[in-house]
């Protein structure tokens, strides 16, 4: 290892080579271990994924040293799978790319120091990457006619945020939420409404579980309230819900008077309530982006596009009614497929290949000190306090309006 703290001259590649380049990609964030090469054509040329949900869920929550173990015990075999799949090894590759924030701290250390472990010992350049600007970018690897600018709409279990994509390295941030993100609170609801004691929602996330335990009930049957209707802003919040949902339960389970793990009859309406409650205050919010990007042009008249991504995307309840708001406003809704959505390899490479065809963020070797992990990172410039400024009311009548057309 010693040899390789000399300096080096590294090669300039020419601009031929950008369009053909190769990347290999690996995110560790948070509970996924995933790799993948993809070129400068959208080609996925190999790919791997080991997920840690099963654990986690068995866990009742992620626990991070925990995670931290299982990335390391995979990495090795999930990285090696994907050259192998690909075809190619190091050698072949014109760099690698890394999440590098925001994250957990110990499963973000156990990604990049193997990927700087590997340049290192291949003599390639390091790409350090941003998971949401990874996120927000996907849509561009399966949608080649997706123009920049665009809005783009991130919903998992650790991310909420509306934000506009100006360029692979220039993003404004319209709002995100105040506590917690969409999927956080649905897996929340989920373990409190104890739905893995259903036997077809035992393997399920959280919000699975809720959206097919939602196709039982009636959406409007349980009244969770509004949220945040009184700030004129893109931001969210999804305390607010988690506590009428834990009053709601509590109330269920007295009236019935049910002990230990029995689960209240009305499980299935309160999925659905829940389900419209979350859709209802996600679309007023997007309604607000919408107008906001009217007054001020950020996006060109013709052409406009939403992209919706992260784990909560595969909602379709709310896809339904993002399409109908996306329809009513003259914009496209992109969502990249499901596998693209989640954590995955395959949207750290391509944020490689869009990196590394403009030459933007390279590390050589010798600059690899200058690489850290950061588990907070905004995304891109906060423009949400102009949002506010402009105190654009959006009516719930709206939504409601869009429910009754789209039941
Ligand atoms: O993007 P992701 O795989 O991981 C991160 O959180 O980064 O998202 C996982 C989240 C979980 O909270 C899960 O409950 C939620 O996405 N989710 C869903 C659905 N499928 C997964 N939420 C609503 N409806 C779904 N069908
Ligand atoms: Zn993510």
């Amino acid at each position: 290892m010693k040899r390789l703290k000399m300096n080096f001259v590294f090669p300039k590649i020419s601009r031929h080579n950008h369009t053909a380049c190769k990347i290999l990609g690996i995110e560790t964030s948070c509970d996924d271990t995933g790799c993948a090469v993809v070129d400068g054509n959208r080609n996925i040329l190999g790919e791997s994924l080991f997920s840690q949900q099963q654990t986690h869920l068995n866990f009742g929550g992620i626990i991070p040293p925990v995670a931290r173990d299982l990335h390391k015990e995979h990495i090795d075999h999930v990285v090696n799978e994907t050259l192998q799949h690909a075809k190619i090894n190091i050698q072949d590759l014109d760099a690698v790319a890394v999440t590098v924030k925001p994250g957990l701290p110990l499963s973000l250390l156990v990604g990049m120091n193997f990927a700087k472990k590997i340049c290192q010992l291949s003599l390639k350049p390091l790409i350090p990457i941003h998971h949401m600007e990874a996120h927000a970018l996907t849509a561009r690897l399966t949608d080649k006619n997706l123009q920049l600018p665009f809005l783009v709409l991130l919903l998992s279990g650790g991310h909420c945020l509306l934000a506009i994509v100006k360029d692979i390295n220039k993003f404004l941030l319209l709002g995100q939420s105040i506590d917690d993100a969409p999927g956080e609170a649905l897996d929340k609801a989920a373990r409190r409404l104890q739905l893995r004691n259903i036997k077809d929602y035992r393997h399920c996330s959280g919000g699975q579980a809720i959206e097919e335990a939602a196709t039982k009930g009636d959406a409007k049957s349980i009244d969770l309230g509004t949220f945040m209707t009184n700030y004129r802003d893109c931001n969210f919040s999804f305390s607010g819900i988690k506590n009428s949902i834990r009053t709601q339960i509590l109330k269920f389970e007295k009236q019935h008077d049910l002990k230990g793990d029995e689960i209240i009859p009305e499980i299935y309406d309160l999925c659905a309530s829940i389900q419209y409650s979350i859709t209802k205050h996600i679309c007023t919010r997007v309604h607000r982006a919408m107008e906001f990007v009217d007054r001020t042009n950020l996006l060109p008249k013709c052409n406009r596009t939403l992209v919706l991504s992260g784990g909560v995307a595969s909602n379709m309840f709310l896809r339904k009614y993002l399409n109908a708001m996306c329809d009513e406003m003259n914009y496209k809704l992109t969502v990249p497929p499901p596998s693209l959505c989640t954590d995955n390899g395959i949207m750290i490479a391509w944020n490689g290949v869009e990196k590394f065809k403009k030459q933007l963020n390279i590390y050589n070797p010798n600059d690899f000190n200058k690489i850290d992990i950061q588990s907070k990172a905004p995304l891109g410039e906060d423009i949400s306090q102009q949002v506010s400024d402009m105190n654009i009311r959006c009516p719930s009548g709206f939504f409601n309006k869009l429910y009754g057309q789209n039941k």
